[in-house]
């Protein structure tokens, strides 16, 4: 082996990065690129699958170029990707046949009532681990080949081709159909025990088999990239979330993160214990090492968090880059009173509540804009709290402190925000950077160039430390008062919506 580096994408919801890591994790270089967001319509969120593909085909070089490296310095490439996103495409033609669908995207709100009006919302939680909603891949595929013509029968051929992120870019680089545990677990058709395509679920959300790539483990090597990366061995795929779960060393059951960026996703590792939520948690998989058990996972998903920030800065315009929300929310000494709750894809983690959509809560005329952007990131903070009560309360003990990261995390009104309203300490690591990290990590590992998972524990260092200084009554006063605010944007979705 004679490079000395892994490469990691991370193929985000609004950008794609390469990152190079070291042999001591250390980050040596980094690109990214943003792609285009559609909205079509309200609540429809779609994005360019091939502007995704030619930007990760950027951003390698290009950090390779940044640090004066060859491809040759490089072992593997591992891939972390946004979840559910869902791309259909040609399998001759190697072209989309319609829009990613995003994550965020609720237009299947249909296909979902109708799933759940037989069996409830909750029918196929003990074999997915999910409720049905808008957020997964399964009713966005049946979507697409509901709505593009020909496209159902290229699917039962085999010739129109499903696939997340990691797959869409995993076949594009290696010409294997081929996707990881953890994203499988995310599209609601595959079986978490068995780890394997459901055909009760295929048949429930009309998905044909045949268009589905093999699921393999997060961390082995699938086989080698074409031009331009040629003989780049692509040696992991994980689900974002789990990635970063991976990469903060999350490697043992009760060990936990929680990653700020577009949404926010709280992950507890359960080791082989697979924990069925009762308090709207999702189950899944956290991470399969090639020849090992899978490992599990409780997640608390939050849809908009930093999303939040950036609809202040490009659809309001009170703030010009999103880091300008601290300098704004600092110029008040809280909220004063106001709850935003931005159930822009209606609500997630606890509550699964399509129906929901976004109020601003408590506006009076002694409103500001530092009001409106203190509760902006307090939203942040007030969304965790209710998925760490969950998490307590499913898992059955009491989240001592809070490991944070994500861009969101430089922020450090919000972080200061984060550790009062939740009542534990927040850290934060060196390298906040645990998606990338935990693709690397994975990466890495398959090959060989880190023995195992104990070895890179000792590269997770503490970069910063936050105490909660608020008062438990205030806390816990203002905490009525969002979910006060929470109950507002209930049943607002109804048959007079167009
Ligand atoms: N200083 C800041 N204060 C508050 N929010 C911030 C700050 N800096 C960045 N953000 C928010 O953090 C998000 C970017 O974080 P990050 O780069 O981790 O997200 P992302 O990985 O791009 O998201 P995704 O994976 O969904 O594409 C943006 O939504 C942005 O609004
Ligand atoms: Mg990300």
């Amino acid at each position: 082996m004679t490079g000395a580096y892994v490469a990691s994408i991370d193929q985000g919801s609004a950008s794609s990065r390469c990152m190079l890591f070291d042999r001591r994790g250390r980050l040596v270089s980094v690109a990214q690129k943003e792609h285009r967001q559609l909205f079509p319509r309200p609540g429809w969120v779609e994005q360019d699958a091939e502007e995704i593909l030619g930007n990760v085909l950027q951003v390698v070089p290009d950090a390779l170029e940044k640090a004066e490296l060859k491809l040759a310095d490089l072992v593997a490439l591992g891939i972390a990707n946004q979840r559910e996103t869902t791309v259909v495409w040609d399998r001759d033609s190697g072209r989309p046949i319609y829009n990613a669908i995003s994550w965020q995207d609720t237009r299947t709100d249909k296909i979902v009532n109708r799933l759940a009006a037989e069996g409830g919302k909750d029918r196929f939680r003990a074999k997915t681990g999910l409720p049905l909603t808008t957020y997964f891949s399964g009713p966005k595929i049946q979507w697409i080949l509901d709505h593009v013509e020909g496209a159902r029968d290229g699917a039962e051929r085999g010739t129109v081709l499903f696939g997340t992120m990691d797959t869409w870019l995993i076949w594009k680089l290696t010409g294997r159909h081929v996707t990881d545990v953890t994203n499988a677990s995310r599209t609601m058709l595959m079986d978490l025990r068995s780890l394997d395509w459901d055909d009760e679920l295929l048949e429930a959300m009309k998905v044909p088999r045949a268009m589905l790539p093999e699921i393999h483990a997060s961390s082995e090597p699938y086989g080698e990239a074409g031009a331009p990366l040629r003989g780049l061995p692509v040696a992991a795929a994980l689900g974002d979330q789990q990635a970063a779960l991976f990469g903060q060393t999350c490697f043992a059951a009760g060990e936990a993160k929680c990653t700020y960026g577009t949404g926010s996703f709280l992950l507890l590792n359960t080791g082989d214990r697979l924990v069925e939520s009762t308090h709207g948690l999702l189950t899944t998989v956290g991470c399969r090492i090639a020849g090992e058990p899978p490992t599990y996972a409780l997640e608390g998903s939050i849809a908009v968090t930093g999303a939040l920030v950036q609809w202040l800065r490009d659809k309001l315009g009170l703030i010009s880059s999103a880091a300008e929300i601290e300098t704004l929310a600092r110029t008040v000494e809280d909220s004063g009173g106001v709850y935003v709750v931005p159930a822009f894809s209606g609500l997630f983690a606890p509550h699964w509540r399509s129906d929901a959509r976004g109020v601003i809560a408590g506006l009076t005329g002694y409103t500001t804009k530092g009001h409106l952007a203190r509760a902006v990131l307090e939203a942040t903070a007030w969304q965790t709290r209710e998925v760490i009560d969950a998490m307590n309360s499913d898992a059955g003990t009491v989240l001592r402190v809070l490991k944070a990261d994500g861009g969101m995390t430089a922020d450090n009104l919000m972080m200061q925000l984060l550790a009062d309203n939740l009542g534990v300490p927040v850290v934060r690591p060196i390298v906040a950077e645990t998606v990338s990290l935990g693709a690397a990590y994975a990466a890495g590992l398959a090959v060989g160039f880190w023995p195992n998972v104990e070895s890179l524990r000792a590269n997770w260092h503490k970069a910063a430390e936050w105490l909660p200084r608020l008062d438990p009554e205030t806390r816990e006063r203002r905490f009525r008062k969002w979910k006060k605010a929470v109950a507002r944007t209930l049943e607002w979705v109804d048959d007079d919506d167009e």
